[in-house]
């Protein structure tokens, strides 16, 4: 094989690899070099085959379809596919040709000559066909990857519309909207039957420019368990019409609080829109196209970070904007459209939000990376206890939920070594969350019937490959231990995480089953995976490596039989029947718990 196949094939591997299999930063860095290297040399090996062939299709024959084979390979005109006898002719007849004309021999000259022979395809010019197929691929699969790689700078989605409902407590909604042509905005609602008025929530104006045109806005007063309707509607001052509707959305308030309930709800993380790439004009997010199936009485979605990712394969910048238009892309896409105007989806942010394995706490991009996700994410979650803080807890009647902020107050790995499995004193909550978070385990204690605690890493210790012993609760194992104490002594207490683009069922030693869930959207690691069950104390339930598409969705009934909630986790990838029915259920009776 000469230097311009070799070089094709590195190419092409190489950018096979980050569209289908992992879009890594320096696996599309060596491309960036491999690319023009392949590049190169295809084209000089057509040119020199090229330029060898014109003389002689000049010079000799009239009948230039078949000269490149009769003159340079055989005796034996009517049979282009045999090899070995063709190409020694070949050779002979190339050393043959040297001898009189005394050229200096090129090795890849010798090569076109050869392989030319044995191919089977020969163009007009000579040139063997594999080659322009070759260099037909290698454009093609370049051409490919600019576009996944280049996509949110092509569509940036500046005119993006978004409306979909945020937190929804048992009297409230949180609407999240993206409106980009100003005027004036209206919301309108009423409860989702037709005889039911509409009201209006009131005009107001639309978002301006500094918050990339979006904004939060709160229906109050309405009624617990009850099905709403609400449209956003534009008034345009120039506009001929008064007043068109833009968009309507649908969801559910939650029960009374402290009331039995049936909750259902979705979890999963981790999204790089149009991965595994499909060439198309309006990528989408394929772990959402799955879940709408499953999305018709779903209360709502709580997403477990890496929502975008700033820095895979490339990353842009650390100014606002290079981070809103990665948000941009994934609410663009159909999918996100279609599911999250019926879902309320709460976040809670991870590392891909900002950098990987972030634990840098305040320092620059975290100024930019927070302004984004606050505007994009973070606004429509249930209200901090303390103002400014991305931890949060709620309440969906008498389930309760407790979501952590894992990012920003983290023990910096160079402040300690916390590194690999941790130092004494590393915190991955800092103080104040963790004392709030203990205040809210002795209140929902024996107020709740179930309890989820929502951490973007994973608690479980089973991923322990280098990345995750630093960058899990793994890294933290001082901490951990306090709050695996605390834990173990409430009732029906689960944990939810992602994170890992991988799928584990944990029961953990304090007892709490942990349900660690990923990706949405994203990689999975080729053939063998990261995690090792049963260690340190725990005990695995479930373990699942392939799926670009993995999701969970829990069932709470606490209504059934009051003193014992009964929980279902059911594990969707689009792997196992196409997502249609779940590839694993664990299901499972609380204890009594007041
Ligand atoms: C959050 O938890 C605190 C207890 O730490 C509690 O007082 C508060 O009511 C909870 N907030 C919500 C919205 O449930
Ligand atoms: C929760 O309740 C149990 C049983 O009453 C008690 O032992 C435990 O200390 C309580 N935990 C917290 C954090 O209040």
């Amino acid at each position: 094989m000469d230097i311009a196949y070799a070089s094709g094939i590195v190419h092409l591997f190489l950018s096979s690899f980050v569209l289908w299999i992992v879009p890594a930063h320096l696996v599309f860095l060596s491309d960036l070099v491999a690319f023009p290297a392949s590049l190169f040399f295809s084209l000089r090996a057509i040119v020199i085959r090229w330029n060898q062939k014109q003389p002689q299709i000049a010079g000799a024959h009239g009948d230039s379809t078949a000269s490149g084979l009769s003159e340079q390979c055989t005796t034996d005109q009517s049979d282009s596919k045999t090899s070995a006898r063709e190409m020694m002719t070949d050779q002979k007849a190339t050393r043959r040709g040297q001898h009189r004309s005394d050229r200096p021999v090129d090795p890849l000259l010798e090569q076109v000559k050869s392989e030319s022979c044995g191919s089977g395809g020969i163009t007009k010019r000579g040139v063997p066909r594999m080659r322009l197929i070759m260099l037909a691929a290698q454009l093609l699969l370049f051409a490919m990857l600019l576009d996944f790689v280049y996509r949110p700078l092509l569509t940036p989605g500046k005119d993006l519309t978004v409306f979909r409902p945020g937190y929804v407590s048992h009297d409230s909604a949180r609407l999240h909207i993206r409106y980009p042509e100003g005027g004036k905005l209206e919301l309108r609602y009423r409860v989702n039957d037709i005889n039911s008025p509409w009201e209006s929530a009131g005009k107001f104006d639309s978002p301006t420019e500094e918050t990339d045109f979006t904004t939060t806005s709160a229906l109050i007063n309405l009624r617990p368990s009850t099905k709403y309707i609400v449209e956003l509607i534009t008034h345009q001052p120039t506009a001929s019409v008064d007043s068109v509707l833009l968009d309507s959305i649908e969801f559910k308030t939650a029960p009374g609080p402290h009331s039995p309930t049936r909750l259902r709800f979705g979890t999963g993380s981790c999204i790089k829109p149009n991965f595994p790439y499909r060439p198309t004009m309006s990528p989408d997010i394929y772990g959402f196209e799955s879940m709408l199936e499953h999305s018709s009485d779903m209360d709502m979605i709580m997403f477990m970070g890496d929502f975008i990712y700033a820095d895979v394969p490339l990353y842009f910048g650390a100014s606002v904007e290079d981070y809103r238009r990665l948000y941009r892309q994934v609410y663009m896409a159909k999918s996100s459209r279609h599911l999250l105007r019926k879902v309320p989806m709460l976040h809670v942010y991870d590392d891909h939000e900002i950098k990987n394995n972030w634990h840098n706490q305040e320092r620059e991009p975290m100024g930019s990376a927070m302004t984004a996700y606050n505007e994009y994410n973070g606004l429509a979650n249930p209200p901090p206890q303390l103002p400014g803080r991305s931890y949060y807890n709620f309440t969906h009647g008498n389930v309760a939920f407790y979501a952590w902020d894992t990012r920003r107050y983290r023990t910096r790995w160079e402040d300690s070594s916390s590194a690999g499995d941790g130092v004494k004193g590393a915190t991955m909550l800092g103080a104040e969350q963790k004392r709030d978070f203990i205040e809210w385990l002795a209140e929902v204690n024996h107020t709740a019937a179930v309890k989820f605690v929502v951490s973007s890493v994973p608690v479980t210790t089973g991923w322990s490959n280098f990345d995750s012993s630093q960058d899990t609760w793994r890294g933290y194992p001082t901490e951990r231990s306090e709050i695996l104490g605390l834990t173990k002594y409430i009732p029906n207490l689960f944990f939810l995480s992602g994170d890992r683009h991988e799928m584990a069922a944990v029961e953990l030693p304090s007892g709490n089953i942990e349900f660690s869930t990923s990706p949405i959207s994203q990689f999975t690691f080729p053939l063998v995976g990261k995690f090792k069950s049963d260690i340190n104390g725990e005990k695995t339930l479930h373990y699942r490596r392939p799926g670009h598409v993995k999701y969970g969705i829990i069932d709470v009934d606490t209504e059934t039989d009051p003193d014992v909630p009964r929980i279902k986790y059911s594990l969707y990838t689009t792997d196992v029947d196409q997502g249609h029915s779940p590839a694993w259920v664990y299901e499972a009776n609380g204890v009594p718990w007041v």
